[in-house]
């Protein structure tokens, strides 16, 4: 009763437990441990030694149990994946390792940092990918973090699984421009991996493995609360009746806890009058953005078409390509507005320079064309509207865990 009152209420909640252990396991908030992300500690390249004194600690192989952070922690039943690749330790800092090592690349120029970059949002400021010699691609790289709360991956959903995505850039001949026999014998030939790989799975390197260690990364890489969160947390104390909201605390300390906490977080991280009407605009009916911008990531995690693209002379069909169903024609996959203030360009294309102008885009009823989606039409915006709208967006910004891209092996 007491966990299900604090999960309306969204605080933390947990999410998964471990594989029915029954020893009590390492219990984790993903995205506010910087340990799970920040490398093996020391500096310089990763020594065999300390890799070996690393594996040695058994802490390190346990199933962590895992919950999300306040806002996120509301999608607990979209959690994926965790049952089948279960989160450890040293899974996720080997898939970190891999996320940036340039030597899974075929001529160790690209990582999967390289268009997925910490710095860049985790994403890349380019339209569209950039990769092995320069090759542009089609499509602009979607952000890495959050993924979690994710099933389809790719912005037509063509990818099954985060571990299915993952393997899939080494090869591709634009991006990685590698193949799986020659990365895994790479990978092979560094006695560091090999060491990890043979301690974390039963059946040492392998690319299936390489995909569950950097989906296990993916997976540790979400996004702390935003002053949105604190905003929503705080609001469902505010829209209680005063009296019975008294009663409730009266009696319950745990309760009061959380309300006081929700209080003094809205209280350090408000959200401006600006945001606070952008927010009303965007879950009204009228502008309806959460009508596929909605749930904890923000994201309906569904395919629709906003006519970007569509006035090329092919266009790029999006899920149709998947589904070969027609109205599938031209739709992507609803992005997340968290964070999404770091990863511009934006749209599947990147054609969209600003937040600004992905408004307008909304504002004009998206680009006529056979297949736009019903729930795109004109808005009717002032200026002071649009603006609002932009701030709330920014109000969707919370900490990124910390990442090491250093300390791969040697
Ligand atoms: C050359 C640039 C490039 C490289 C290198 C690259 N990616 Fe991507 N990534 C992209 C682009 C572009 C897309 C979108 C492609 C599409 O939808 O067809 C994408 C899609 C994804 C997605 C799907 C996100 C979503 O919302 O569906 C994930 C996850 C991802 N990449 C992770 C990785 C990982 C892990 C690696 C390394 C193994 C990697 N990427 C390497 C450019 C790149
Ligand atoms: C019909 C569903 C739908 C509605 C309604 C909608 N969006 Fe989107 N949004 C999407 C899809 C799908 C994309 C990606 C489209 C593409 O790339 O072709 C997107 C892209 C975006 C992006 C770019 C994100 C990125 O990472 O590239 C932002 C920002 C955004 N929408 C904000 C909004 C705002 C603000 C509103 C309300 C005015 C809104 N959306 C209404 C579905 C929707």
């Amino acid at each position: 009763m007491r966990f299900k009152q604090l999960a309306i209420l969204g605080v933390c909640v947990l999410v998964a437990s471990a594989a029915n252990s029954a020893a009590a396991a390492e219990r984790v908030v993903l995205g506010l441990d910087d340990s799970l992300t920040a490398g093996i500690p020391g500096t310089g390249a990763l020594t065999t030694a300390e890799i070996s004194a690393w594996l040695a600690n058994p802490a390190n192989h346990e199933v962590l149990e895992v919950a999300l952070p306040q806002g996120l922690a509301l999608g607990e039943s979209q959690v994926k994946g965790l049952a089948a690749n279960p989160l450890t330790r040293a899974k996720i800092e080997l898939g970190r390792q891999l996320y940036f090592d340039t030597r899974l690349s075929a001529n160790n120029t690209v990582s999967c940092a390289s268009c997925h970059h910490p710095q860049e949002g985790f994403s890349r400021h380019t339209a569209t990918g950039v990769g092995i010699e320069s090759q542009k691609g089609g499509r602009n790289s979607p952000v890495s973090y959050n993924r979690i709360l994710s099933d389809l991956q790719f912005w037509d959903g063509r990818a099954g699984s985060l571990e299915e995505q993952a393997v899939g850039p080494i090869q591709n001949p634009i991006e990685m421009g590698n193949t799986h026999e020659a990365a895994v014998a790479t990978l092979k030939g560094i006695p560091g991996y090999e060491m990890q790989f043979s301690k974390i799975f039963a059946d040492g390197v392998t690319i299936d493995n390489v995909g569950r260690a950097i989906a296990a990364f993916e997976r540790a890489l979400v996004t702390g609360p935003s002053a949105y969160d604190y905003q929503e947390a705080w609001s469902r104390f505010a829209a209680l009746d005063a009296d019975d909201l008294q009663d409730l605390l009266e009696d319950d300390e745990e309760l009061r806890g959380s309300y006081e906490s929700a209080k003094a977080n809205v209280a350090s991280n408000p959200m401006s009058a600006s945001a606070l009407r952008g927010m009303e605009l965007f879950f009204s009916k009228e502008v309806g953005c959460s009508a596929c911008h909605v749930g904890a990531n923000l994201a309906d995690e569904q395919y629709h078409n906003l006519g970007i693209g569509m006035a090329a002379q092919e266009p790029d069909l999006g899920r149709f390509v998947v589904t070969g169903v027609e109205k599938d024609k031209g739709a992507f996959k609803t992005p997340t507005i968290r964070n999404v203030v770091f990863s511009a360009p934006y749209m599947h294309d990147g054609s969209l320079v600003s937040l600004e102008e992905v408004v307008e885009h909304y504002v004009k009823g998206g680009n006529k064309n056979h297949w736009l989606s019903e729930k795109i039409v004109p808005l009717k915006l002032t200026a002071v509207q649009k603006v609002d709208l932009v701030e709330f967006m920014r109000a969707c910004t919370g900490s990124y865990p910390v990442v090491s891209s250093a300390r791969l092996p040697e």
